[in-house]
């Protein structure tokens, strides 16, 4: 189905050729004149040059050519040389019939499907879930989605952080409080325990705990580096322990990411890149691009037209240690290898720009890609509080995500008895449900490389640009159409007809936009697009809402008219929030 925009576009593009100018002026815009008309055309000023003519005398050819539009029930040429545009109802109805039952609501299935890896989420073992992963498995999600939407394979990894330091943290903390334990004795032959030494709850006090004694405490912090040298070495016991870590942290994670309708198609771990090391460096080494440099070995990845400084890749620390970019490299190896991506977009906080510059370049100078093989960065902000800083608890401590939800869920369950009368069981239920909108709407509006306020009082609000606003929206319109099926009449048929006032002409103008919408948020990463598309949709269609009486209209074929409308309304906002991640509750 073609897009409406493009439509109107070949409509002026016509009319410009048949007054004899060329068709490329014929380029049409949303109005900026509301008041005016709908949507307007500025070719004629564009080619005024061109043509030696005055721009109003160019429209004005333009629009003596499209007096018996079938698109346009207005055409005015305006000084200097503005065409202003209004679209014919019965054109306009049409489309939206067609959007009704055309498939993706009109937006178009790539013809070019891609295999993209989307890495996001990011968590890392044993350290609890923060605020700062919540940006990434927010943003991520709804691209994969978007993507998803438009046929493109989309494979979500969680690549999770697990063999850091945090591992060699968390062994030596243990073995100072426990040294008896089997994983510790080193001339142990058998097997070890399948439980854990550890429950979750544990766990996330062990590794605070050992984190910030190693920063006052020298011995501490040789002792863990130790361990997580030995670890990456495979010594049994600690890899025993690594297997026990990760087991208790996994089913963690899955829990807090279904909370958040998180869902990755690979749990796959910094870990699994490590059999693929030693091969790729030695192919770095032999085809010259590694060089030895203090002791470390890195490679070049400087480019004339830089304007700041891009440091070498480091390769391997001076001890034969990989580092941080070596396993990002070696992830790049298996990702070819087990999928041959056509692109990796990697959904990371901005501050790791550099990182993945000279990841980025690394990769395609070494050649561990095919050249078309596309890599991409999107960075994003800090969430921060409201007085501007990183977000934090109360008390000043690091926000744990499971208490933000918390935190959210029980601001929205108040509004929600407060609103009306409901079991509290419900209650809880549906607070979850928009609670989760208000997060994630309350993230996404936001574009993404940039900072933003974290406020819980705005982001719960039922009314202005939130998550708990389009909720609402789409419940008023379930419940009108609820009340017309109880009339018995079916939501089945009908025909949508010309906009009978102002207020549903708007709505219909809206409705349309969609397909472009999808298309260009996915294209540019862009999900705030689609969330200030469904908020001006939102406000159109509450505006229609207040200004007709729709169950109450005797004319059965207008009722019938306005309930398609309610329909595509309430289709096109529920697959743009799924888009985004989240869902609507059937009464709040
Ligand atoms: N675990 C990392 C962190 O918390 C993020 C991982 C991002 N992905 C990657 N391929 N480096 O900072």
């Amino acid at each position: 189905m073609e897009k409406m925009m493009d439509l109107l576009a070949q409509e002026l593009s016509a009319a410009f050729e048949k007054a004899g100018y060329d068709s490329s002026y014929g380029r049409v815009t949303v109005s900026n004149r509301p008041d005016l008309c709908e949507y307007q055309c500025n070719g004629a000023m564009a080619g005024a040059k061109a043509y030696h003519k005055a721009p109003i005398v160019i429209a004005q050819d333009v629009v003596e050519k499209l007096s018996d539009s079938q698109v346009f029930s207005m055409a005015e040429a305006v000084k200097p040389g503005f065409i202003n545009l209004k679209i014919k109802e019965t054109f306009l109805s049409g489309y939206l019939q067609k959007m009704h039952t055309a498939q993706l609501l009109g937006a178009e299935k790539t013809q070019n499907p891609k295999t993209i890896i989307i890495d996001y989420g990011g968590p890392n073992v044993a350290k609890p879930l923060h605020v700062g992963h919540l940006r990434s498995a927010i943003i991520g999600e709804s691209i994969k989605r978007m993507g998803r939407f438009l046929g493109h394979e989309m494979i979500g990894d969680v690549h999770l952080g697990d063999w850091g330091l945090q591992m060699g943290l968390i062994i030596t903390e243990l073995k100072h409080r426990q040294p008896e334990l089997v994983y510790f004795d080193e001339s142990y032959e058998g097997e070890y325990p399948k439980e854990a030494p550890f429950t979750i709850g544990e766990l996330e006090e062990i590794y605070p705990a050992a984190s910030a004694k190693s920063k006052g405490d020298e011995s501490f912090r040789e002792e863990a580096l130790e361990a997580t040298h030995l670890l990456q070495q495979g010594r049994p016991g600690y890899m025993a322990l690594w297997n026990h870590i990760m087991r208790v942290s996994v089913t963690d994670l899955k829990k807090n990411y279904e909370k958040l309708n998180v869902t990755f198609d690979l749990w796959k771990k910094e870990s699994d890149a490590q059999p693929y090391i030693p091969a790729m460096v030695e192919e770095m080494r032999e085809k010259g691009y590694a060089y030895m440099d203090q002791g470390a070995l890195v490679v070049d990845v400087k480019e004339e037209t830089d304007t700041k400084e891009v440091p070498p890749c480091m390769i391997l620390k001076s001890d034969g240690a990989s580092l941080y970019t070596t396993t990002d490299l070696a992830t790049i190896v298996e990702r070819e290898k087990l999928f041959h991506p056509d692109e990796i977009l990697y959904v990371v906080d901005k501050r790791q720009e550099m990182h993945f510059v000279q990841v980025f370049r690394c990769a395609k100078k070494t050649g561990l890609l095919p050249q078309e093989t596309k890599l991409s960065f999107l960075g994003f902000g800090t969430m921060n509080g409201k007085d501007g800083k990183p977000f934090k608890t109360r008390e000043g401590g690091v926000m744990r995500l499971e208490h933000l939800i918390e935190d959210i869920n029980e601001e929205m369950f108040h509004k929600i008895v407060e609103n009306r009368s409901v079991k509290d069981k419900d209650a809880r239920q549906t607070a979850q449900i928009v609670g989760l909108s208000a997060i994630k709407y309350g993230d996404l509006s936001n574009q993404a490389t940039k900072d933003y306020i974290f406020d819980i009082d705005r982001f719960t609000s039922f009314e202005g640009n939130t998550g708990p606003y389009i909720l609402y929206t789409i419940v008023r319109i379930k419940s009108i159409l609820n009340r017309y099926e109880q009339e018995n009449k079916d939501t089945e048929n009908g025909e949508i007809l010309e906009a009978a006032n102002e207020s549903e002409k708007v709505l219909m103008l809206a409705l349309t936009g969609f397909p472009a919408v999808v298309e260009g948020a996915f294209e540019e990463k862009a999900p705030h697009k689609v969330c200030s598309y469904i908020y001006e949709l939102a406000n159109a269609f509450n505006r229609f809402y207040h200004e007709t009486k729709i169950l109450s209209e005797e004319d059965e074929r207008q009722k019938a008219s306005w309930i398609q409308v309610l329909l595509l309304t309430r289709k096109v906002l529920e697959t743009s929030i799924d888009l985004l991640g989240f869902s609507a509750p059937e009464r709040m």
